[in-house]
């Protein structure tokens, strides 16, 4: 086999001689006779505390890598704690995948084994692994156990939004408040709930990334560890069969991941990330592949945040594909997995345990779920809304818009008992797409204000250029595309403006007439709210982001560069 690292490792001369003599350091002497070098893509870091364990995991990888005749060899990558990083993670998902995409490149390896966890790390990685295209594999690290407060279960994320509105309505008190706070994290691992990890671990795994059967063991169950042991032996059977991304992956990978998103009720970020990862494939997948593949498929898993739920049952019922074998007749069968085998394959054996937590095909927890895009005035190129978790009676409505346009913004004034709002005026947050904050930050699922909580609203129609936490639920219209900060008609709109949802007909409109509305320019301050970064990432970023709706990459990454490197390391 002509293996990718011989172009540094094999031959007598004194490039091979330096390669192969710093790297020595006690591996065995025949580490570099053509023995397939795994790296271990590695997210763990003290900062992504979902990710901490995974160097726990790596070592198992190790092991099965050693086992199956490879060499392992652990390279720490740019990590993103979800809940840490500022202004948003999103904003680096680009940068961590563009600098894993070139260590990858650079080093002598054959093939990589994908650690990652908290939300943006599956991400990152697999756009990294799309544009080298070396053989790949993911090893998701796995959702936390149930932590519970007061006798009840307690999901990361879910909670904190409904205890901290609790707070706000008066309901709860700052001090129990404060206690839930150590119950919620229990355990190593990310968030528990149908939040945007546990999406990308299942979404990944349905688009065949993941060896099938692994995505959702919680981070601290041993299966987890054999689990990678046999991914790392896997890895450099995928070297031995050069089987590669670009080889397997296509459009009907993606299409196996939209079911699937949809048949667990995942994370409306998933959108922007599979579009992102088909971008760097070349494969063409489109924001309205979601709606078409997506929107009639019942969501079956009765997870938080649109159900009871949490990862740890969602495991013990059976996991993904026990999911999948209830809609398997929506699925394309030709797609492959990292084993070589089609993802449909591994559906025979896959009964469902708890009938409450994974539901049976003819008892949904909700009849279609999915993604549904609109179009619009207000969003010409799209924007996406996730009924199942919207309130069924606002999913037709027209009411008067109060446009912010900025959070801060918004904070400074959603309180305010003087505000001019009601339940049916539709809350319109701009200047939070990825150029306008930069980065479009989860803040879509704005709070409502206190006045109307005090009355017992819990729910209003909310639109916005960003994204949402997949953790969040209500009826928001997200991903407005074009955003306001890139020309988007959502700059035009202005407070008092009727804007009227309609979900089953697919529009998000501005009733304002259309010679009125083009014929209007944004405000002053509409503008001078959008970022204008002077150096740095945020410059490159804001100059190079496109737009949600292909999947908010950098204009230079869209594509694959493959894994050749020409020249020799000087
Ligand atoms: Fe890391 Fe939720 S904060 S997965
Ligand atoms: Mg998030």
């Amino acid at each position: 086999m002509n293996l990718r690292s011989a172009q540094w490792y094999a031959g007598q001369d004194r490039n091979a001689y330096i390669h192969r003599a710093w790297m020595r350091r006690g591996v065995p002497g025949e580490a570099f006779d053509g023995r397939p070098q795994i790296a271990i893509a590695n997210t763990a870091s003290d900062l992504t505390p979902c990710n901490a364990h995974l160097t726990e995991v790596a070592a198992s990888v190790r092991n099965g890598v050693y086992e199956a005749g490879g060499i392992p060899l652990e390279l720490p990558v740019v990590s993103l704690g979800e809940t840490q990083v500022r202004p948003t993670a999103m904003l680096w998902r680009n940068m961590a995948a563009m600098a894993t995409e070139e260590m990858l490149r650079a080093n002598p390896i054959d093939g990589v084994v994908l650690l990652g966890g908290c939300d943006k790390t599956i991400p990152s990685l697999l756009m990294a692994a799309a544009s080298v295209d070396l053989p790949a594999v993911v090893v998701p690290g796995g959702p936390m156990l149930t932590g519970t407060f007061r006798g009840a279960p307690l999901g990361c994320g879910t909670d904190v939004w409904k205890l901290s509105e609790e707070v706000r309505a008066g309901s709860l008190t700052q001090e129990d408040f404060t206690r839930s706070e150590s119950s919620m994290i229990r355990s190593r691992g990310h968030c528990n709930t149908m939040g945007t990890a546990s999406t990308m671990a299942l979404v990944a795994e349905a688009l065949g990334t993941v060896v099938p059967g692994v995505a959702g063991t919680p981070a601290p169950d041993s299966r987890l560890l054999e689990a990678a042991h046999d991914t790392g032996r896997l890895a450099v059977e995928m070297v031995s069969a050069d089987r590669r991304p670009g080889g397997f992956l296509n459009k009907a990978s993606f299409h196996n991941a939209i079911v699937a998103l949809a048949a667990i009720g995942g994370s409306t970020n998933a959108v922007v990330h599979l579009l992102a990862i088909a971008g760097r494939l070349g494969v063409e997948l489109s924001l309205d592949d979601f709606d078409r593949i997506g929107s009639r498929v019942p969501v079956l898993v009765d997870l938080q945040p649109a159900g009871r739920f949490l990862m740890d049952d969602f495991h013990r019922a059976g996991g993904l594909l026990a999911v999948l074998r209830e809609v398997r007749d929506l699925l394309d069968e030709n797609a492959l997995t990292v084993t070589g085998k089609p993802l449909v394959d591994y559906l025979d054996d896959a009964p469902i345990w708890d009938p409450e937590v994974i539901r049976i095909r003819s008892a949904p927890l909700v009849p279609e779920g999915g993604i549904a895009v609109l179009r619009g005035n207000l969003a010409p190129d799209g924007a996406v809304i996730k009924p199942a978790a919207a309130s069924p009676h606002l999913l037709r409505h027209r009411g008067r818009a109060l446009v912010f346009d900025s959070i801060e913004d918004f904070h400074a004034r959603i309180d305010d008992p003087d505000l001019d709002v009601d339940a049916d005026s539709v809350l319109v947050l701009r200047g939070c797409g990825p150029k306008g904050y930069p980065g479009m930050p989860e803040v879509s699922n704005m709070p409502l204000p206190k006045k109307l909580l005090a009355q017992g609203v819990r729910d209003m129609v909310r639109v916005c250029d960003g994204r949402m936490s997949g953790t969040a639920y209500g009826t928001v219209v997200l991903h407005v595309a074009p955003e306001a900060a890139a020309g988007g008609p959502l700059a035009l709109l202005r407070t008092g403006d009727i804007v009227s949802l309609d979900v089953g007909a697919r529009r998000i409109d501005a009733e304002v007439p259309a010679e009125e509305w083009e014929a209007r320019t944004p405000d002053e301050a509409t503008v001078t709210a959008y970022a204008s970064p002077r150096r740095g990432w945020e410059r490159l970023y804001v100059d190079h982001v496109l737009q949600a709706d292909t999947g908010a990459d950098l204009d230079f990454l869209v594509g694959s560069s493959g894994s050749e490197v020409s020249r020799e390391s000087h």
